[in-house]
């Protein structure tokens, strides 16, 4: 009996602090495409067919990710945001594409999504008017749930812009109920705790009972001071939302815009390292028609979605902060390690870490199997505990790592054991 007691607390001690939605989703990170940061309301199709919110883009960002890679590297959900809707709901009350931009309407565009094996999101608000003024959802959440049903939607970004935040809670939950009685399983991706913030600390427990992933925090710009602003309310908010981070529910700082025009290649190299090590959704917005090669590598770099994708599900911390470095460590199945080392010295060349300086480099007691991924592909061999390894990272760049402890490490069946240094140590066992 009590050891039944016991187990159950480490298992609990392991998981995260509360339930996940249980719609069967998002059991690893989001993968896709979401329009919004750079396409925006774009809704000049005369002027500008090729980039205007039409279902021509959808279609055109669904084939290219079958033909370049991109749904074999894992990216699945091609998303809609704002300013698909038209202005007027139909005679019944339903949300409708904009007829003009949208001729085959949602259905239509959903089944060619699925045609090409990927699945489709759409938009919403939980107010009265999305945050471009489109139709919102409040008053007709049933309705609205039920119209992205049947027209096969896979996923929901549902905003908070003009609603009262007194209510913010309670219309979150009213749709993730409504979502749930279609019997349709749909990704429910909120944005409850950004709204909720400016008042007072949203309560993340409800949060992740109601949601899938959730926005803390302001929306992603293409540039390098956004990119900081994340990290930095990240990692002063970590003893708060990293504990509800877990498989079914996942904190979202937004978009990666690797692939357009404010980020230096050493500056996307962090996007992507940092949202793999938050272990948070990879929905990039860019133009997937027209992409830089190297962009385009560093978003299918296996190894580093492999750390996103993680089965462990834990999402990784801000484990220092000293010379102007910053290292972040996220912990892996298997007992290894991911570290990304940031140089946040926006001045000079590249400069060097030295290893052990990294809190989690414990785990190499005795040894331990480094592979860099970041900046390029290195393996730095078995290293001691007392290793002289430097890791050289560029101004505003990342180096990322993952780090195998290898050799007996505590032993369990022995109080001894030899440290590289070939001093002998006792280790109490409890
Ligand atoms: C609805 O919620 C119940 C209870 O949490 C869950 O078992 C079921 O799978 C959910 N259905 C959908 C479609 O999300
Ligand atoms: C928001 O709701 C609260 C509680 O119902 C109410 O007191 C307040 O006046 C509302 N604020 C606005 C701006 O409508
Ligand atoms: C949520 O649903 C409850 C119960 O149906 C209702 O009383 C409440 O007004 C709804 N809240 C919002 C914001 O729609
Ligand atoms: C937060 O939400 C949970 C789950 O809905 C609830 O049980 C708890 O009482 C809430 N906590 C606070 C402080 O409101
Ligand atoms: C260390 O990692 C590399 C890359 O994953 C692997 O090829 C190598 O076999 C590993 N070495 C040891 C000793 O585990």
């Amino acid at each position: 009996m009590d050891r039944v007691v016991l187990l159950l607390a480490v298992v609990s001690a392991l998981g995260p602090a509360a339930e996940a939605l249980d719609n069967g989703l998002a059991l690893k990170p989001t993968m896709g495409w979401l329009h919004w940061e750079r396409f925006m309301c774009n809704i000049n199709c005369d002027r500008d067919p090729e980039n205007c919110i039409s279902e021509q883009l959808y279609m055109q960002m669904a084939d290219v990710m079958v033909k370049e890679g991109w749904k074999d590297a894992g990216y699945e959900y091609v998303c809609i945001d704002d300013c698909w809707p038209s202005y007027q709901r139909d005679a019944q009350g339903r949300l409708q594409a904009d007829p003009q931009r949208f001729p085959g309407g949602i259905k239509k565009l959903a089944d060619y999504v699925h045609s090409k094996g990927l699945k489709l999101g759409i938009y919403g608000d939980v107010g009265k008017k999305t945050c471009a003024g489109y139709p919102g959802s409040q008053g007709y959440y049933e309705t609205d749930a039920k119209t992205f049903a049947d027209w096969g939607v896979d996923l929901l970004k549902f905003d908070g812009c003009y609603m009262n935040w007194t209510m913010l809670g309670e219309g979150y939950i009213n749709m993730s109920r409504a979502l749930n009685k279609t019997g349709k399983s749909i990704l429910y991706s909120c944005e409850w705790p950004l709204y909720e913030w400016a008042y007072h600390k949203p309560n993340y427990t409800a949060i992740r009972e109601t949601c899938n992933h959730w926005r803390n925090f302001d929306d992603v710009f293409d540039s390098w001071s956004s990119i900081k602003s994340i990290l930095d309310w990240t990692s002063s908010h970590q003893d708060i939302i990293l504990p509800v981070a877990g498989p079914g529910g996942w904190n979202d700082p937004d978009m990666l815009v690797i692939g357009n025009y404010g980020l230096s290649h050493d500056q996307q190299e962090s996007q992507m390292a940092f949202w793999a090590i938050m272990a948070a959704p990879l929905l990039m917005s860019n133009d997937l028609r027209n992409i830089c090669p190297r962009s385009k590598k560093l978003l299918q770099n296996k190894l580093i979605i492999d750390i996103s994708q993680d089965p462990l599900g834990k999402q990784g911390s801000c484990t220092g902060k000293f010379d102007s470095f910053e290292v972040w460590e996220r912990p892996l199945s298997n007992n290894r390690l991911a570290v990304a080392v940031l140089n946040r010295q926006e001045m000079g060349g590249p400069r060097g870490l030295v290893a052990i300086a990294i809190p989690g480099w414990k785990i190499c007691n005795p040894q331990c199997n480094v592979t860099q991924i970041l900046p390029e592909y290195k393996e730095m061999g078995v290293q001691p505990l007392l290793s002289k390894l430097v890791l050289s990272v560029n101004p505003s760049g990342t180096a990322l790592l993952t780090i195998t402890p290898i050799g007996k490490r505590v032993d369990m069946h022995k109080s001894h054991w030899q440290d590289t240094s070939g001093q002998r140590r006792r280790v109490t066992i409890l």
